[in-house]
């Protein structure tokens, strides 16, 4: 039997027929066409399937979509504007902070989550919170730069110097 799961996704309503098992990274990358959120363990261990929940950092292959009726969803094609990278999109380019790319969609949202939460994280604070998203690639140095230097940016912003 399918379920009818409505979600709220970077702001679109979109509605689904799942069956009850169905993963939400599933849902996503199948169904709604977003490939951006990536699946690597599979198993809730590496954050590559990282995206907001109701503003909250989920590991999409651990949430089935039908659990999750009436939810606002956050992946990582909600960030730029067609053609234009975020702010932290464009500080990971800046920084260094991708090489194969495999972890940063995750990674990205992962950081929004901290900058939401905290106006100048600090770099602990940001170990933290990117804690639960594995990169085999660039050794996480620059990835808390890009994060700590956009704080600083949109600091600047709100002060609007
Ligand atoms: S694929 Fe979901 S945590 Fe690794
Ligand atoms: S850039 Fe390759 S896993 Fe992070």
């Amino acid at each position: 039997m399918k379920i009818t799961v409505r979600l709220q996704i970077n702001g679109a309503e979109a509605r689904f027929e799942v069956d009850s098992t169905e993963r939400l990274v599933d849902t996503l990358r199948e169904k709604a066409g977003l490939t951006g959120t990536k699946v690597g363990c599979g198993i809730g261990e590496c954050g590559a399937c990282s995206v907001l929940l109701d503003g909250k950092v989920v590991s999409a292959c651990l949430v089935l979509t039908a659990q999750v009726d009436g939810a606002k969803v956050a992946t990582v094609e909600g960030l730029g504007k067609a053609g234009e990278l975020s702010d932290l999109q464009g500080a990971f380019v800046r920084e260094g902070a991708i090489q194969c790319g495999y972890c940063t969609p995750g990674m990205l949202m992962a950081a929004e989550a901290i900058l939401a939460r905290y106006r100048r994280p600090t770099t602990e604070q940001i170990r933290k919170g990117i804690s639960g998203n594995l990169c085999r690639c660039t050794g996480y140095a620059k990835i808390v730069s890009a994060i700590r230097k956009t704080a600083g940016r949109r600091a600047i912003q709100r002060s609007g110097r």
